[in-house]
C-alpha cells in the first residue's frame, strides 16, 4: 500500500455517536473527491445473523464464547472488504464499531501494514442526551419484538458488556477524543504523517447541517395584543399559517421537528406534522422562548410605563440586558446553543431538521450558523409568514429567508 492510505477506527461505546461522525466523515471526504468507504460491523452483522438473534444483549457478553467468535468473524469480513478497498484504489477506509478493547485495536493495526490507524474515539458523556439516544435505538427494527422498555434496558445492558471490556484509547499511536454533542476535542495524539488529517480533523469539530428549518411558531392571542412570553395558543390565523407550512413541506421529508415546550410552538409542530407517520416531534426545553421574568404577559407599553429603567436598559443594550428574574440574550445564548446541538445530534444523519422556535429563541439559532454582531443579534428579522433555509457543511453554506403562501 501507498502511503497515501489511511484507516480511520471508530471507538465508542454504544450510543455514543460513532455511526453518525463516521458517515459525516464519509460524506464529506466524499466531497472533497477522496476516495473513501465506510464499513460498518453492524451492518454486516445484520446482513449475516438477522435482527431479532444479535438484538439479545447476550449476544455482546464477553463471556458468550460463541458470539464472541461469531462478532470477530464480522469484524474480519469488514477488514477484509477494507483491506481490498484500500490495495485497491481506495484512499480511506473507515471502520465503524465499537472497538473499545486493545485486542481489537491490535489486530486491525496488524491487518494494515505500512497503513496507518488513525483511532477516533467518540463519547457522549451528557446523560440526558444519551438517554434519548438510547430511546432512539429501541426504535430500529431489530427491537421490533421488543415492548420500548424492554428494548431499552437491553440496549443498556450491551453498553455496559462494552464497558466492562472498553481500554483507553490513548496508549495509541494516533487518536483523538472527541465530544460528540459539543464537535470539541477532548484529547489527541498523532505521532505518524496521516494522509488527510488536516480536513479530518476540521470534519470532526464542525457543525454539519445538510437540511435545517427554521420556523416560528404561527400567531398567538398574545401576539395580536403585543404580549411578551407566557404560554397562550394560536389565533385562528396562526392555525392557517401552521397549515400553510404543512402544505408547504408535503413533500419534503421531516423525520425530526424540535419545538420548545411552549404550547404555541407544539401546537404549530402537530399541525406540520399531522398525517406524516415518520415524523417524530421533540420538545426541548433549550428552546423556550426568552424568559421576562417579572415583565412575563407584560405588552411592551406596560413595561415602558411600569419599568422604565428595564425599557431603557433594553433600549440602550438589547442583548445584554437581563429581565429582572428572567434571562437576557446574553444568558439566552448557552442553553440555546446546547439545544442546537442536543437536536444535530438527536437527528443524526437526518437529511432535514425542523425546529420550530420563538422570536428570540430563533434570532440566537440563526446567529449560531450565521455570524452577526451580538448588538445585532436581538434585531434580526424574524416574521411569521416565512422561515430560514440553512444548509451549513465544511464544503457548502446556504442561509436562505422563504416566504410560504398562507
Ligand atoms: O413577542 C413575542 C416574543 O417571542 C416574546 O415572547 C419575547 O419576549 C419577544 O418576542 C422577544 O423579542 P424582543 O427581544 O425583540 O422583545
Amino acid at each position: 500500500m501507498t502511503r497515501k492510505k489511511l484507516c480511520i477506527v471508530m471507538v465508542g461505546l454504544p450510543a455514543a455517536g460513532k455511526s453518525t461522525m463516521a458517515a459525516k466523515l464519509e460524506h464529506c471526504l466524499a466531497e472533497e473527491c477522496v476516495s473513501v468507504r465506510l464499513f460498518n460491523n453492524g451492518d454486516v452483522r445484520r446482513e449475516m445473523l438477522g435482527d431479532s438473534d444479535t438484538s439479545q444483549a447476550l449476544f455482546y457478553s464477553p463471556d458468550n464464547k460463541e458470539a464472541v467468535s461469531q462478532r470477530e468473524h464480522i469484524a474480519l469480513i469488514n477488514l477484509e472488504r477494507a483491506r481490498n478497498f484500500l490495495g485497491d484504489k481506495g484512499e480511506v477506509a473507515i471502520l465503524d464499531a465499537t472497538n473499545v478493547s486493545a485486542k481489537r485495536r491490535r489486530k486491525i493495526k496488524e491487518f494494515f501494514p505500512g497503513c496507518p490507524a488513525f483511532f477516533v474515539e467518540c463519547r457522549n458523556d451528557d446523560p440526558e442526551l444519551l438517554e434519548a439516544s438510547i430511546e432512539r435505538k429501541a426504535l430500529l427494527p431489530e427491537f421490533a419484538h421488543l415492548t420500548p422498555a424492554q428494548a431499552v434496558e437491553s440496549f443498556k445492558e450491551r453498553i455496559r458488556y462494552y464497558q466492562s471490556i472498553s481500554q483507553p484509547v490513548t496508549d495509541e499511536e494516533n487518536f483523538v477524543v472527541i465530544d460528540t454533542l459539543n464537535n470539541r476535542i477532548l484529547d489527541e495524539r498523532v505521532q505518524a504523517v496521516l494522509p488527510h488529517y488536516k480536513l479530518v480533523r476540521d470534519l470532526l469539530v464542525s457543525d454539519w447541517v445538510r437540511g435545517l428549518y427554521l420556523v416560528r411558531h404561527g400567531e398567538t392571542a398574545f401576539n395580536l395584543e403585543m404580549r411578551i412570553g407566557g404560554d397562550s395558543d394560536l389565533t385562528r390565523k396562526g392555525i392557517k399559517q401552521a397549515q400553510a407550512l404543512a402544505r408547504h413541506f408535503s413533500d419534503v421529508d421531516l423525520p425530526y421537528v424540535f419545538t420548545s415546550n411552549k404550547i404555541r410552538s407544539i401546537r404549530t409542530a402537530k399541525v406540520i406534522c399531522e398525517g406524516r407517520a415518520d415524523c417524530r416531534r421533540r420538545p426541548l426545553s433549550e428552546f423556550d422562548e426568552i424568559d421576562a421574568g417579572m415583565c412575563e404577559s407584560m405588552t411592551y407599553d406596560e413595561i415602558a410605563r411600569t419599568m422604565p429603567k428595564v425599557h431603557a436598559a433594553r433600549t440602550r443594550d438589547k442583548y445584554n440586558t437581563i429581565y429582572p428574574g428572567g434571562e437576557g440574550y446574553v444568558t439566552l445564548k448557552e442553553r440555546v446553543e446546547r439545544g442546537v446541538k442536543k437536536a444535530l445530534y438527536l437527528s443524526g444523519n437526518a437529511r432535514n431538521v425542523m425546529i420550530v422556535g420563538h422570536q428570540a429563541v430563533n434570532r440566537m439559532i440563526l446567529s449560531h450558523f450565521l455570524y452577526r454582531r451580538t448588538e445585532d443579534v436581538p434585531y434580526i428579522y424574524i416574521p411569521q409568514d416565512r422561515f430560514f433555509h440553512i444548509v451549513s457543511t465544511p464544503s457548502r453554506k446556504l442561509f436562505e429567508l422563504v416566504k410560504f403562501p398562507c
